[in-house]
């Protein structure tokens, strides 16, 4: 049983990274694809979020997080504040913030937990 799981893993992610491959347009598709440098999902934002947040750390720590759209935003403030992140003009941090919020969310829906 859980082998035919991990086996069916292994198969999703060699489908899912030919998809990404062999598509250059963020679509909101009940199948979810992932970019397959980051490892972001790829949704409405997503080329924005991966400019501003990934220059410093791994799409990782992003991730992992699971956060509200205010605790994002709070995070956000946090690293321009402690950590030298710059100003996000506020159409382009409405755009990752919504990614954010809708993909990375408590329920983090994109982190794949391992069990
Ligand atoms: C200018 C560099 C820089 C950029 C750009 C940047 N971060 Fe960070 N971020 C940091 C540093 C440095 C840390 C680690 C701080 C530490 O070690 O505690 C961090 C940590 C984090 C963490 C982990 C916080 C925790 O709980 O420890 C998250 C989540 C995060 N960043 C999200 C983002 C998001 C979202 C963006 C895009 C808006 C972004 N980062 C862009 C510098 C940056």
């Amino acid at each position: 049983m859980t082998s035919k799981i991990f086996l069916f893993t292994i198969l999703l992610a060699v489908l899912v990274k030919l998809g990404v491959a062999y598509s250059s347009e963020p679509e909101n598709l009940n199948t979810k694809k992932y970019d397959s440098n980051t490892g972001f999902v790829i949704d409405n934002g997503y080329k924005i979020t991966t400019t501003h947040c990934t220059a410093c750390h791994s799409a990782q720590i992003i991730i992992q997080q699971g956060q509200t759209r205010s605790g994002w935003l709070e995070l956000i403030k946090w690293m321009q504040e402690e950590q030298d992140l710059w100003e996000i003009p506020k159409e382009q941090l409405e755009l990752i913030l919504n990614y954010l919020a809708t993909n990375y969310g408590e329920d983090r829906p994109n982190f794949k937990k391992e069990k």
